[in-house]
């Protein structure tokens, strides 16, 4: 291994605690290997945290810490900065500061950059640093780079996608052992996927920041969070995963990004799938992406999407591209949004639906409800009928729809008298006649 090269590159890190520790520990366990790579040794000059006395997962050099995030971040001898506090603020402040001094900036925070991903990037160009964040979305896997890069010569026409493994896991708990949302979230924090306060998760607030990051980057075009329409999980319902079951399928929380009459439809909500599709065979806290392209066709990106040494992984690589970029006096791609897209609101998608009503079981009660589809330009793919006594469990598929023309549809079944509840409404991803 040649590691002569005397030239270092001094890197600020922000944050310590669980993805921060094991970068840490990776940059100083692997300094020689890196230093190989890179081309420079990377030395750790400062590590700003909240509380320097608290346990740490790993050894830190004690005289790093620092509180003093601002004035690390503007050390003159300072090259790289990696942000691992997360969240929008004191984030943002340092990293605009950081790239104002002409600092290359490592991020995993994918919050702030749903949020101001141009501001950073500008910030980027301007001053002549890096910005990368392979990290912050799905985790440990390489997606943002071969979407970037490797696509950068085709046209994306969809990205779909598994982006939280919490709800993942919830999912999956629901569907493998028959637990009902509550319980399987409590052993999702029994296991450590899921957080203390679940909410950014189960409400799909972390997966719609990763949906708005790989739309901006697949369709060229600047998306923020509030272009994401979001929906979580904690209305779905064992009865929502056992009937998904009888049609040979299964929820999974997905994150949508494609094409749609011109524009981009961007969504995050659960959705049933093909137990045949590839994304239904992500189990556990796995992540997963699926990336259709004109060109390339259907790809498949699959692996940890949390955890500290996984996205550690990805923060590394990203550290080795900048320190390479800095070396060779370059900067490595800017953020391309030139095609400026429009984004279609959540009304205009399309998307086929499962509709469970509980009707009035007599003679004459089917032909209005398939009307009531037929009214607003519905089509009906499949209908199943169980008679219960009285009642009768009736079951719809549909055709590819407008969201907006199905919602109204459902107003209009909700209001006639012969059905007496709307169980359940979901999505069916996943092309037709998989
Ligand atoms: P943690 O909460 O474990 O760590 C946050 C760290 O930031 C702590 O060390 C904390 O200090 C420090 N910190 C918080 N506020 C400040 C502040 N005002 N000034 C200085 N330091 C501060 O977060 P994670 O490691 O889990 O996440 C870090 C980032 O990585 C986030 O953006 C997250 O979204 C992202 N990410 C996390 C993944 C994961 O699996 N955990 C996966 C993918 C991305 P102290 O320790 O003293 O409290
Ligand atoms: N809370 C996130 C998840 C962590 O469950 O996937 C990774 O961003």
């Amino acid at each position: 291994m040649r590691t002569t090269d005397m030239r270092v590159l001094r890197v600020a890190l922000l944050g310590c605690g669980v993805v921060g520790s094991q970068v840490y520990r990776l940059l100083t366990e692997q300094s020689a290997d890196l230093c190989a790579r890179a081309g420079a040794t990377l030395e750790v000059v400062g590590v700003a945290v909240r509380d320097p006395a608290r346990p740490r997962l790993v050894q830190v050099d004690a005289g790093l810490f620092t509180t003093a995030a601002e004035a690390l971040v503007t050390r003159p001898d300072v090259d790289i900065v990696i942000e691992l506090i997360g969240g929008i603020e004191p984030a943002r402040t340092l990293l605009l500061a950081a790239l104002g001094a002409g600092k290359s900036v490592v991020t995993a925070n994918k919050e702030l950059l749903a949020a101001d991903r141009a501001e950073l990037h500008r910030a980027a160009r301007q001053h002549g640093g890096d910005l990368y964040y392979e990290a912050a979305v799905a985790g440990a896997i390489p997606l943002l780079r071969p979407l970037r890069e490797s696509l950068a010569g085709d046209e994306v026409r969809r990205v779909l996608g598994i982006v939280n493994g919490t709800t993942n896991f919830v999912l999956d708990q629901m569907d493998s052992s028959g637990a009902d949302f509550g319980e399987a979230l409590a052993r999702a924090k029994q296991l450590g996927y899921a957080e203390a306060d679940p909410t950014a998760d189960i409400e799909g607030h972390d997966a719609a920041a990763k949906a708005a990051i790989l739309a901006s980057i697949a369709f060229h075009t600047e998306v923020t969070t509030r272009d994401v329409y979001a929906e979580g999980i904690s209305a779905i319902t064992p009865a929502d995963i056992e009937n998904a079951r009888s049609l040979g399928s299964v929820v999974k929380l997905l994150a949508i990004c494609e094409r749609c009459n011109g524009g981009i439809s961007a969504r995050v909500h659960p959705a049933m799938i093909p137990r045949v599709h590839p994304l239904a065979a992500v189990r556990d806290a796995y992540n997963a992406v699926f990336v259709e392209a004109e060109a390339a066709g259907r790809l498949m990106f699959y692996g940890a999407g949390a955890g500290g040494q996984p996205t550690a992984s990805a923060v590394l690589g990203d550290i080795v591209a900048v320190a390479r970029n800095r070396l060779a006096g370059l900067r490595g791609p800017d953020a391309s949004t030139y095609a400026e897209l429009p984004l279609v609101p959540i009304g205009d998608a399309l998307t086929r639906y499962y509709v469970q009503l509980d009707v009035v079981d007599r003679p004459g009660v089917l032909a209005p409800v398939a009307d009531a589809f037929a009214q607003q330009g519905v089509s009906i793919k499949a209908v199943r009928q169980e008679g219960r006594g009285e009642d009768a469990n009736l079951v719809i598929i549909t055709h590819t729809a407008r969201e907006a023309a199905l919602a109204k549809t459902v107003a209009n079944l909700s209001a006639m008298p012969a059905v007496r509840a709307v169980d359940s409404v979901l999505r069916v991803e996943g092309e037709e006649g998989e």
